[in-house]
């Protein structure tokens, strides 16, 4: 697995030594790295990798097992192989050598072809760690990037592109980096029906995405399964990527090796690696995917439901203006002006959201009052009236109780009570009307004041603020929450521009 050749730190006192492991290690392809104490030797393995110690015992200063401690005591070393070269026969010698951390022990004078067969071993083994530890830790960043994923997952703000952005900038190679990582990644998934490509490269001023003429649709045989590949040097230009490689070598991008997940909808290739790319690499492709396109597929499934909430609530509250006067956009408006004074009070925007929607429905329990009251161009009478007020009452019937139209219900039942309990259907004073029902209240008298009415005139936008600042023979300031009043007073030019853009 190695590219670069094994190296060999060797540290013994005695030079003749070190002369004699140099002859026979280098003709044999390993890189020897001579120290000939343990303070050099320290040095030298801070200095760069090494594979292997093959460490002498009996020093002057640092003794061998003190080296060896030293060395397994630092977690950048832990894991490399330290042989214990040593004359001494003794069980406590190799004891000690055992609780210093060494792996293996070789007697003096040394027996060249069994120095050789213990290296190959140890070498082997090493390798083999370094491959799981390495597979641990990808494991490591998979787990935690997705438990990241997961809890700041939010279905219905869900942006593909933002969530590749962030998937990429963990999985390539940062400019200031070492080799190990990818040095570039391509995409390629639909935006609104059309396949879109990009091609991402780090530098020391971040992350780029850029888009590429390439529709990769095209290299993928029809119904193409999805598939992880990972690819060295000699298989490349024959592999599923050769495409890929003929198109950035159209923009100078030479390839080494690559990492791919390939389907219909979405692709992802990873380039030059700077080493052999291996099954883990794949892997660590292949979960990352895995992770997005579940995030994808939930998402567009909850505000496929949202959509069909949104449209099913709409639906109903027009439902319920049947037997009224033409009301045009009257609930959208309402709509929208809740939203403003909502957001204006400090609401959360998911309040302010919900509110947009369920106050369309305030009116719903109109449905059960008759035609005649609804459409009476004169005064109500006091059976009529009582009849009249109990809409509130039938909407929060219809309505009933599920707990994603708790809001709807809630407005629908007190939309029309009173800061200072004069309203109806309860009598509800101050605070005991829920907040949500202060805010429609207002939000319901100026766009019925704007409007005509069988019974009534429309009002202009100053006549109307003028009846809800300053009241009339219905309404009086002290009707409304005072602090709601003010927002309107804040605001009730936008209030105004609700009206004008949503008018007829
Ligand atoms: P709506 O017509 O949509 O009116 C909603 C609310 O706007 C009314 O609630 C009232 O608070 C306010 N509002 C409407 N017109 C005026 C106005 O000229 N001056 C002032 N200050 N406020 C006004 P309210 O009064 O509880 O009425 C609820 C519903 O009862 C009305 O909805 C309407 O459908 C019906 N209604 C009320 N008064 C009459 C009436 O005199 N004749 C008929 N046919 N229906 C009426
Ligand atoms: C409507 O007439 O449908 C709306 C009634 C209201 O403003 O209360
Ligand atoms: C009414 O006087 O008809 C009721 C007025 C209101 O609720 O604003
Ligand atoms: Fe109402």
């Amino acid at each position: 697995m190695h590219t670069q050749k094994p190296r060999i730190l060797c540290v013994d006192d005695e030079l003749a030594n070190l002369k004699l492991l140099e002859a026979s290690l280098v003709p044999r392809g390993y890189e020897v790295i001579k120290a000939v104490n343990g303070r050099e030797a320290l040095e030298k393995i801070n200095e760069q990798r090494m594979d292997i110690v093959l460490l002498d015992v009996m020093m002057p200063e640092m003794n061998g097992y003190e080296v060896c401690r030293k060395i397994k005591d630092d977690e950048r070393h832990r894991n490399v192989p330290v042989v214990m070269i040593t004359a001494l026969r003794s069980k406590e010698d190799r004891i000690k050598g055992i609780e210093a951390g060494a792996e293996d022990f070789i007697s003096k004078p040394f027996d060249q072809a069994e120095v050789l067969a213990r290296i190959k071993m140890l070498l082997k083994i090493k390798n083999l760690n370094d491959r799981l530890n390495q597979a641990y830790s990808k494991i490591a960043t998979i787990t935690s990037f997705g438990r990241k994923l997961i809890s700041g997952f939010d279905p219905l703000n869900f942006d593909f592109m933002f969530h590749i952005d962030h998937v990429v900038s963990r999985l390539i190679r940062h400019a200031d980096e070492a080799i190990g990582r990818p040095e570039m990644i391509m995409v390629r998934f639909s935006v609104e029906g059309r396949g879109q490509c990009y091609l991402y490269e780090s530098s020391l001023e971040g992350l780029s995405r850029k888009t590429v003429e390439f529709d990769i649709g095209e290299c993928l045989p029809e119904q193409f399964t999805s598939k992880i590949l990972f690819h060295n040097e000699a298989d490349l230009a024959n592999s599923e990527l050769r495409h890929f490689i003929e198109r950035l070598d159209s923009l100078n991008k030479q390839v080494s090796n690559a990492v791919s997940y390939l389907s219909n909808d979405f692709c992802i290739a990873a380039f030059n690696y700077g080493r052999e790319v291996n099954e883990y690499d794949a892997s660590v492709m292949e979960s990352l995917v895995a992770q997005s396109l579940f995030l994808k597929s939930i998402s567009s499934q909850v505000k496929e439901t949202d959509d069909a909430f949104a449209y099913t609530v709409h639906a109903l509250a027009r439902a319920s203006e049947a037997n009224d006067e033409d009301t045009g956009n009257h609930i959208i408006r309402v709509g929208e002006y809740c939203a403003l004074v909502a957001g204006q009070l400090g609401m959360s925007e998911k309040f302010t959201s919900i509110i947009r929607l369920q106050a369309q429905m305030h009116d719903v329990g109109k449905i059960h009052t008759p035609a005649e009251i609804l459409r009476k161009p004169g005064k109500l009478t006091p059976e009529e009236w009582k009849e009249m007020k109990k809409h509130t009452l039938y909407g929060a019937k219809i309505l009933g109780d599920h707990v994603r139209l708790t809001m709807a219900k809630t407005i629908a039942l007190s939309h029309h009570e009173r800061w200072d309990g004069g309203g109806y259907p309860y009598g509800l004073r101050g605070e005991q009307i829920p907040i949500e029902g202060r805010i429609m209240n207002i939000a319901d008298q100026y766009d019925a004041l704007r409007n005509s009415r069988v019974y009534k005139p429309a009002f202009d936008h100053d006549t109307t603020c003028r009846i809800i600042t300053e009241g009339d023979e219905r309404t009086m300031p002290h009707h409304f929450d005072p602090g709601v009043l003010k927002v309107f007073k804040d605001i009730h030019r936008s209030f105004e521009e609700v009206y004008e853009k949503y008018k007829g």
